[in-house]
This record gives structure tokens, sequence and C-alpha cells, in this order.
């Protein structure tokens, strides 16, 4: 019998659902708090509770990016793998990749000092938004309106010994509707794909902060545009997020790697949990 191993940090209601969904398809579940392992240079693969596949749904990036390396190394399959979770964790990194790959994504710009992200900020205009590279859930993800915001910013992440609060992630302020898209990629399949509108007095969609789900049409153009993100970040087990641009159309602005799917399941029939427990099956005899 197949054995597919949860890693995680945290239980959320999605490592749950995957786990139930596993058992109720008559296959073998572990669940393993990433938190409790262990390796050394000698661990070997024949330990049996990694099982035939690991599904990687650590929270704390760093953590999982770690974790996942040591696995990769002894010879296990996880999923996603290390790239991709590398490339997912790291905004810098995946809208150079989106671009590379002509993906369309929102003009970005980067800098690496106090002054220089000043002098980028005075040159690109306001409003623009600004993200720390790594994070999720909305958190530290502002619109800079003006000098004075922009001045805060800076004075704020100089006193932040964080070794990525001086990396700036400077991005146009899209033209959007007050909701944007989250495609779940299993493979080459979209399991469900969801409008997320923003909730009152807060322009951030993300679920965390009040975001509402809708099923969005999975429109060709959807589907294309989404699959080319999935394949230029590596593939796997995806969420692909995207907003409409009112005069380009969609904008892919950002790929997890965990991704959580509460607000998704909620509102769409597909089956999201069990969709990706056939994919890790299909994974595990490759
Ligand atoms: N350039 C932008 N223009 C307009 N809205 C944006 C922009 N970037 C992000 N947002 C909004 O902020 C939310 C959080 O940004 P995102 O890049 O997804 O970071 P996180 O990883 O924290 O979710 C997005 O879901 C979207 O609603
Ligand atoms: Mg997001």
């Amino acid at each position: 019998m197949i054995r597919i191993c949860i890693i995680y940090d945290k239980l959320r209601f999605e490592e749950k659902k995957i786990y139930s969904k596993i058992k109720e398809k008559g296959l073998d579940a572990t669940l393993v708090d990433g938190k409790s392992i262990t390796f050394d240079t000698e661990s070997s693969k024949r330990d049996p509770v990694f099982g035939d596949i690991i599904l990687q749904r650590v929270i704390s990036y760093t953590r999982g990016l770690h974790l996942t390396y040591c696995l990769e190394q002894m010879g296990l399959p996880i999923v996603n793998s290390y790239n991709v979770s590398e490339i997912c964790g790291n905004k810098l990194i995946t809208s150079m990749i989106l671009k590379k790959n002509d993906v369309p994504t929102p003009k970005t710009t980067f800098a690496f000092s106090t002054e220089s992200a000043r002098e980028c900020m005075k040159n690109l205009g306001y409003p623009l938004v600004v993200k720390p590279i790594i994070g999720s859930w909305g958190r530290g993800v502002y619109q800079i309106k003006d000098q004075s915001m922009a001045e805060m910013l800076l004075d704020t992440r100089q006193d932040n010994d964080n070794s990525y609060s001086r990396i700036y992630y400077l991005q146009e302020l899209i033209d959007r509707p007050s909701r944007d898209i989250r495609c779940i990629v299993i493979g080459d399949e979209i399991a469900a794909s969801v409008y997320r509108y923003s909730s009152e007095n807060e322009w951030r969609t993300n679920v965390a902060v009040g975001g509402r789900t809708e099923e969005a049409p999975l429109t060709s153009e959807l589907q294309e545009i989404v699959l080319k993100a999935s394949n230029a970040i590596g593939g796997g087990i995806l969420g692909v997020d995207l907003m409409e641009d009112k005069a380009r159309g969609y904008l892919v602005h950002e790929v997890n790697n965990t991704v959580e799917f509460r607000g998704a399941s909620a509102v769409c029939k597909s089956d999201i949990a069990g969709a990706m427990t056939d994919y890790l099956l299909k994974m595990s005899t490759k």
C-alpha cells in the first residue's frame, strides 16, 4: 500500500483535509511535525517514517526549504521540489522567473539599500506597492501613497535587523476590480479557481485579512496563463494568484508553494484534496 507522509509545522484545515482524504481513499497517511525531524549526513531514505512520497506543507519558508533539501538529497520524492519551493517563497525570484518565461506580471523594481530604494521610489512615483520578498497572508504588503509614507517605510526597515529588510520589492499599483483570482494547480490540471473579494476598508484580497471567495469561471485564457505560470515555476501543487488589470488583462503576481484552499473549498464543487491525493499517488510510482 502506498504511504503518503505529510510534513507540517502547524496543522491547518488543509493538512487535516488532505490527511482524511488519503485515508478515505484507502491509502496510508502519516502526519509528521517538521519541528521534530532531525537529519544527519548518514540519514537513510529507508527511514520508514517518510513513506513512499512526501507532501511538504510547512508554513515557515526557511524551515520548509531546508527540510525539503535534506529529503530530496536522500532521494525521497517530495512535492513540491526544493527548486519550486525556493522560487515560490521568494517574490523577487518569482517575478524574475515569470518575466523570463513571458508570463504577464506586474512591473516590479528591486533595490538593495535604503538610499537606492529612496531613489527608486522617487523615480517610480506614487502610489506604489511594497512587499517583503518573503512572506504571506498580505503581511507587510503596503500601498505607499506619497514621499512621507516612503520615508516612514525606509525608517522602519532601517531599524529592522532582519537580513531581508534592506531588500526592497517595489511594484506598480494595479488598476483592478476589488478582487483577485486564486487558481489551484495540481500537475497539469486546475482543480479550482476562485475570486477573492477584499473586505470593507481593506484593499488586499487575502482570505487571511477577511477576503471573501466566490467560484470564478475558468476561461481558456485564464487556463492558459495559469498553466504557463505553473510550468515556468517548475510545476507541482501550486496556488497561482492573478490580478485583472483593467487595460492589460491577467497579470500573475504570486505563486504559492504550500497553497491554502479553505476559502476555495467552501465555494467550489471540485474535490481539491482528492485531486491532490491522486497526484501524489501518481508521482509516487514515477
Ligand atoms: N501591485 C498590486 N496592485 C494592486 N493590488 C495588489 C498588488 N500587489 C498585491 N496586491 C494585493 O495585495 C494582496 C497580497 O499581495 P501578495 O503579493 O499576494 O502577497 P502575499 O504573499 O502576502 O499574499 C494581493 O492578493 C492583492 O489583493
Ligand atoms: Mg498572495
